[in-house]
């Protein structure tokens, strides 16, 4: 008999197909939680969980007596309460590696959308205001040869250094758990403890994953630190910052302009005032979001998923424990 599954919100097509030769599968969209009563239903017997965004904490599992595996479709796991799945002995896994550079790509388009003024000019030309040469009040600023503050340097900071060193011939600085010399030398990069960085960078990139340490961890003390000229961009998770001081911090001028992919409530409220402002570009949590990258991590995930029902060890298990517990 085929081992059923739940896939919550979000799973390609080609992957989903594929997925059901070799499971008893129920899909369930705009899901967060245990909300929906066919889909508690389905917990009771399901064997695994595949998707992305669903809060998967204790709640949850006291409803989910058979599960075995969660398989998100996404690098970061925040959604996961990770020790309560490990003292359940329950597999969780993700899908690192495959986005990095879909997402550094992504990061370094906002930067250079943010800076360069991009959506902003291309209202501007589709409203048919564009008339004579352009005035300075239209004027963006540069990316090439300004600082660079990297927030967390992982895979995809690394990846997003090497655009900006390579491509851009930026400085860069960053600041993360550990020094990274590796990263130092090839990118010619330079540790900076948070403030330093915040104090000295032009652009100040967040990039870190959402963990208690670093929930909130840029607020209004840290906005007050960054240059009068500063630019921010967040691709980590609107967690990471606090969103009510990011809107101040923008009003009061003590930061230039900001681009963000990742908003405290996502999607973002209609009466969010940043969605208001000139100055920051928004974009709707896109950045793995490419036909290519979005298909090889529902790849991925099935295939973590399906290692982790037929008794295998899953390539990218989060919770190594619980294999060596088996
Ligand atoms: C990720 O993979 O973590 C992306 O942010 C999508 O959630």
């Amino acid at each position: 008999m085929k081992k059923k599954v739940i896939v919550a919100n979000r799973l390609e097509q080609e992957a989903l197909d594929e997925l059901k030769k070799h499971a008893d599968v129920s899909c369930f969209y705009n899901i967060i939680s245990t909300e929906n009563e066919e889909f508690v239903k389905k917990l009771k017997e399901a064997e695994g969980i595949i998707g992305l965004g669903l809060n998967v904490d204790k709640q949850l599992l006291d409803l989910a007596p058979n599960l075995k595996i969660v398989s998100n479709v996404s690098v970061g796991y925040n959604n996961l309460d990770v020790e309560e799945l490990t003292k359940r002995n329950i597999m969780a896994t993700n899908t690192p590696d495959i986005l990095t550079d879909t997402v550094a790509d992504t990061m370094f388009g906002l930067l250079l959308a943010t800076a360069r003024r991009i959506p902003e000019l291309d209202q501007y030309v589709k409203e048919r205001k564009w008339k004579g040469d352009l005035t300075a009040e239209f004027y963006g600023v540069d990316v090439h040869h300004k600082t660079l503050g990297i927030i967390g340097m992982g895979r995809i900071g690394q990846a997003i250094a090497h655009r900006a060193h390579h491509g851009f011939h930026m400085d860069i600085l960053y600041h993360s758990r550990t020094k990274k010399q590796e990263v130092e030398e090839k990118y010619n990069a330079t540790y900076k403890n948070l403030e330093n960085l915040l104090a000295e960078s032009d652009y100040v990139l967040l990039i870190t994953p959402l963990t208690k340490e670093t929930r909130g961890m840029i607020g209004a003390r840290e906005f007050s630190l960054m240059k009068e000229t500063a630019i921010f961009i967040n691709g980590s998770r609107g967690q990471t910052i606090v969103e009510k001081d990011l809107i101040s911090a923008l009003r009061s001028n003590e930061i230039a302009a900001a681009g963000l992919d990742v908003f405290e409530v996502e999607p973002i409220q209609p009466d969010n005032p940043l969605l208001d402002m000139p100055n920051v570009v928004t974009l709707p949590h896109i950045g793995s979001s490419t036909y290519e990258t979005e298909l090889a991590m529902s790849k991925l995930a099935c295939k973590n998923l399906l290692a982790g029902l037929n008794g295998n060890k899953p390539p990218t298990l989060i919770n190594e424990k619980v294999w060596k517990n088996k």
